[in-house]
């Protein structure tokens, strides 16, 4: 088992599940007043058929460089713009490398983290289309970073939710580090109690700032919280892998791309994950996030505290390991890669014409970066 290539999916797996309960109040029509032309001029957009779009490619200067510039700068959020579970986006949105509404298409999302943070191309492709695939609307080419928006256009018929990335589902992101279970309500909202326990591990561990020893013991934590006290917690394929990358990320990307250091102040931290907001002259990582370096990460973590993938069976403190969450593959980025294909099946049973036609072409996007990565077969759910 690779382990760079749990940290590729691991993100991907952020992306939580839609079920059929989870659909949030739509948008009261008022709430366009406060969006600025060209978002209105989005959402006139939405409603045409666009379908799935090519990748778009990797950048070509990778180098560390000011991103919080004069023409991408932090603004508050004005009514009717959303973010949602993800930092990172969040403060992409906020910041304008996003469209600020918190809706966005996967060639921006992919255009937007490479730009923003370097991402590595083929990370950023495999964690976007696998969010897209779920909670994206293949018809109109749009998803929320948030909750269901009516930005993203008319859905399809259920079981398809095209819920954005809060929706929680059968996967949804349990155990994440500074926002709470689903099964306590709010899933996607900054939490301070949650923040305040990632300053006392830094404290305890990491000399006053996040640093890998401080992730390994907050991600730690998180399970054992979970584990204790939400009957319904899961953690299992494809959830475990995103939750362990997802608590490296702040280490890859929030810490100023000039500095060496791997560690990340706390104020700085809270910037991004309370407020979508990029410190003052902040430079984007020098060089690329690409599978390696993530699964490097991941590896220090699980060395740290060891864990098997599983879920508690209907009870608090009654966690059971799942012996099969690779299904029927070896490998583990085959097994997420499967298992995502397996959740568009669910959502999609029997798609036809234009929407079949774009997820489609939005699995076989999705497929490039896992085929470049991985000895994975290639699923071909609607032939
Ligand atoms: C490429 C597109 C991306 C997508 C679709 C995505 C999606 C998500 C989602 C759905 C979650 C919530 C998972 C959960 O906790 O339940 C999440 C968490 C997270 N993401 Fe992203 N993300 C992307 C890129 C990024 C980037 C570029 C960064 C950093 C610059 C980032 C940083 C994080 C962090 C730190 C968390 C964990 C938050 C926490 O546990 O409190 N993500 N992401
Ligand atoms: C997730 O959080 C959102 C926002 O608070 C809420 O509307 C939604 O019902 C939650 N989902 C679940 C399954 O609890
Ligand atoms: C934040 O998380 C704590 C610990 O899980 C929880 O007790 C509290 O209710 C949460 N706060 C909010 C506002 O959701
Ligand atoms: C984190 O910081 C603490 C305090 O400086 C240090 O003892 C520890 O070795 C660091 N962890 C790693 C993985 O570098
Ligand atoms: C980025 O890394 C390269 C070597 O890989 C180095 O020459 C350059 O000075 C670094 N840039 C910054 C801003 O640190
Ligand atoms: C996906 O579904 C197929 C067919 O039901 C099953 O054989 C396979 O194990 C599943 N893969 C994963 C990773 O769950
Ligand atoms: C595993 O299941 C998937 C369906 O999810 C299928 O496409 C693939 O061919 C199967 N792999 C093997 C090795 O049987």
């Amino acid at each position: 088992m690779r382990l760079s290539l749990i940290v590729v999916l691991a993100q991907a797996i952020a992306i939580h599940l839609p079920v059929a309960t989870a659909l949030s109040p739509r948008l009261p029509h008022e709430s366009l007043a406060g969006l600025t032309h060209e978002e209105v001029e989005e959402f006139a957009r939405s409603v045409d058929i666009i379908g799935a779009q090519p990748i778009p490619p990797p950048l070509t200067d990778t180098s560390a460089k000011l991103v919080n510039d004069r023409a991408h700068p932090w603004r508050p959020l004005l009514p009717g713009q959303q973010r949602g579970p993800c930092p990172g986006l969040n403060t992409l949105a906020s910041h304008g490398y996003l469209p600020r509404s918190g809706v966005a298409t996967p060639a921006q999302l992919i255009n937007a983290v490479q730009e923003g943070f370097n991402m590595g191309w083929g990370v950023a492709v495999l964690v976007t289309y696998a969010a897209f695939l779920m909670d994206g609307n293949q018809l109109t080419n749009l998803m929320s970073i948030g909750i269901k928006s009516l930005l993203t256009g008319p859905p399809p018929p259920a079981p398809a939710i095209v819920g954005g990335l809060s929706t929680h589902g059968t996967f949804e992101g349990d155990a994440s580090m500074t926002r709470g279970d689903a099964f306590f309500g709010d899933n996607h909202s900054f939490n301070e109690t949650l923040f305040q326990q990632i300053v006392d591990i830094s404290n305890k561990v990491g000399g006053g700032k996040y640093n890998l020893s401080a992730a390994a013991d907050a991600r730690f934590l998180r399970i054992q919280q979970s584990i204790a006290t939400n009957p319904t917690f899961v953690f299992s394929n494809p959830r475990f892998a995103t939750a362990y990358v997802e608590a490296i990320f702040p280490l890859a990307f929030f810490v100023d791309g000039r500095s060496t250091e791997q560690a990340l102040d706390l104020k700085v931290m809270r910037g991004f994950f309370q407020d979508s907001r990029m410190p003052r002259d902040f430079f984007r990582r020098n060089g690329t996030f690409d599978f390696g370096t993530a699964g490097e990460g991941v590896q220090f973590l699980m060395n740290a505290h060891p864990f098997f993938p599983g879920f508690n069976d209907g009870a608090v403190d009654n966690f059971v390991p799942d012996p099969d969450f690779l299904g029927n593959d070896t490998e583990i980025l085959c097994a997420l890669y499967h298992k995502f294909v397996n959740i568009t099946v669910e959502l999609y049973p029997n798609p036809r014409g234009a929407l079949r036609t774009a997820l489609n072409k939005n699995l076989d996007n999705f497929f490039v970066p896992v085929q470049a990565e991985g000895n994975c077969l290639q699923s071909h759910p609607f032939p």
